[in-house]
């Protein structure tokens, strides 16, 4: 079944459903994106914490798909932010990755604290006008924060990539960024595994003959969201893309909707986060 695309504000467009990579050794990633694009994974999510955009890159170019056939993303990390220092960063993740232009940067936190992330945007433009990110955008910025990027420079990020998971749905989050035309990417959508266990998702797993997995990622595609479930598992690979052929009917999105739980954030608060 061929992947659906999202189309962003850029004109750009995304495959809705990638690879995560967070917290996959630096020494196996290059197997475990080979093997993904072997599947037909055609999106991979890194970024330069993760230390493994090396091993991303050996696996694309492993895998012998052509490079404009996926779409890599990676991150600045807090540390680097800043103007030039983002322009550093970014060159070093090209050299780690061997690429010459990734298709997506994002600034991973925005880091109130240190408050630098308008001047990394302006270096993210320039990227872009340059040719080296295909497209930019945010990861964990709040509506405020969007608002003075824009503000400031008068362009909107594509994408704000945002934790998100049936026990902590982001109903605001998705709409103010939907107001701004700004596509969610959901980070941990499978809750971090933890919610495979849950009984109402294994409820509607039985229904419809599908794992817990893929009523998560499922529910995340039919809401419109970038999902980038991360395995290093070929099966699960297999499991996690394999969700184009069911669809969740009203009943069962009202019983994940009850799933949502303000509380329930399992990652770092962006707020105070540095
Ligand atoms: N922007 C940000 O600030 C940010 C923050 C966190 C994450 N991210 C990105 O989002 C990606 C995904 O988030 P995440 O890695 O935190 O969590 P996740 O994708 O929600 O969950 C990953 C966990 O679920 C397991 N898993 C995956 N598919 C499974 C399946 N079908 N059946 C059973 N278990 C399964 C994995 O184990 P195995 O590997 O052993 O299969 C792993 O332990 C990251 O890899 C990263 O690229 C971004």
């Amino acid at each position: 079944m061929p992947q659906p695309f999202i189309t962003l504000i850029d004109g750009s467009k995304i495959p809705q459903i990638g690879l995560g990579t967070y917290q996959a050794a630096a020494d196996r990633t290059a197997k475990m994106v080979e093997t993904a694009l072997g599947i037909g994974y055609r999106h991979i999510d890194t970024a330069m914490i993760y230390r493994n955009e090396a091993g991303v890159g050996d696996g694309l170019r492993a895998s012998g798909v052509p490079r404009e056939d996926v779409y890599i993303t990676t991150k600045l990390w807090n540390t680097d932010q800043g103007g030039e220092a983002a322009r550093t960063a970014f060159n070093t993740s090209l050299d780690l990755l061997k690429l010459d232009y990734v298709d997506l940067y994002l600034i991973h936190w925005p880091v109130p604290a240190r408050d630098l992330y308008v001047e990394s945007w302006e270096t993210l433009i320039q990227l872009r006008d340059e040719g080296l990110a295909r497209a930019i955008g945010v990861s964990n910025f709040m509506p405020d924060q969007i608002d003075r990027l824009i503000e400031t420079t008068g362009v909107v990020p594509a994408v704000n990539q945002i934790e998100c998971h049936p026990a902590f749905q982001q109903l605001s989050a998705r709409a103010e960024n939907a107001r701004r035309k700004v596509a969610v990417q959901s980070w941990s959508p499978l809750g971090q595994g933890e919610l495979l266990g849950n009984t109402v998702l294994r409820t509607l797993a039985e229904k419809h003959d599908r794992t817990v997995a893929q009523i998560i990622l499922r529910w995340h595609v039919q809401n419109d969201l970038i999902v980038i479930p991360k395995t290093v598992n070929e099966d699960r690979m297999r499991e996690n893309l394999d969700i184009l052929a069911f669809t969740l009917d009203t009943d069962d999105l009202a019983k994940i909707a009850t799933l949502d739980d303000p509380e329930g954030r399992m990652g770092p608060d962006p707020l105070t986060f540095e």
